[in-house]
């Protein structure tokens, strides 16, 4: 089996995050060869153009954080059936500066958790729809609704439900199959 480095950005900065938890859950759950690092996002200032010339440090480590993984897995909320702004700033940064996309080729997974019957799809097309433009390879399948129920992940990442814990499993290993297909392809500029 390959040794995989997979990183995950949370798209939430709430010191409650039950995404977060999430996160610490796959982290926990990673199957035998596959590390998980966090990728973070909080410390991002606005994205402005004016920045394009001359990225300031924390975006530049940002973007190395991701030239340096496998893949990107992407653990987000739904804010107003959509993506949460501090992920959307963190996405717009990956584009630029133009030519210099992060995702181009990137292999990414989008999950999330909500306490809502539809556990952040609308976030989720959204993202994935971002994705797309990005030129970033996305998981299909399964798909990473996740709906919380109190006390489902612990603060260190232990998922108190068993058929949500396969699932999980089910879940990296399928980005695990995705990435090591995408490993041997060559990136188009
Ligand atoms: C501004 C805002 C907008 C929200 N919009 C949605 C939404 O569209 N769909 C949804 O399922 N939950 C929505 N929620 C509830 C979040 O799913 C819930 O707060 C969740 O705990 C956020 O994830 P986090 O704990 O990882 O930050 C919203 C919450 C906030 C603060």
């Amino acid at each position: 089996m390959t040794d995989r480095t997979i990183g995950y950005i949370v798209g939430s900065i709430s010191s409650t995050s039950i995404n977060r938890r999430l996160a610490k859950a796959l982290e926990r759950l990673a199957p035998e060869g596959t590390t998980l690092v966090e990728i973070p996002i909080a410390d991002l200032p606005f994205y402005s153009p004016d920045h394009d010339a001359d990225f300031p440090q924390v975006a530049r480590d940002f973007k190395q954080a991701i030239d340096d993984v496998d893949g990107v897995i992407i653990v987000t909320p739904e804010y107003s059936r959509s993506i949460p702004g501090v992920l959307k700033n963190a996405l717009d940064w990956s584009a630029r500066p133009w030519g210099q996309g992060s995702f181009n080729g990137k292999p990414t997974a989008v999950i999330g958790t909500s306490q809502g019957g539809i556990a952040t799809a609308a976030a989720q097309q959204h993202l994935k729809a971002i994705l797309s433009h990005y030129n970033a390879p996305t998981l299909g399948q399964p798909e990473g609704y996740v709906q919380t129920t109190p006390g489902l992940f612990a603060d260190n990442g232990e998922v108190t439900n068993d058929q949500t814990a396969e699932f999980l499993v089910g879940y990296l290993e399928a980005f695990g199959a995705l990435v090591d297909r995408y490993a041997a392809v060559p990136v188009a500029a």
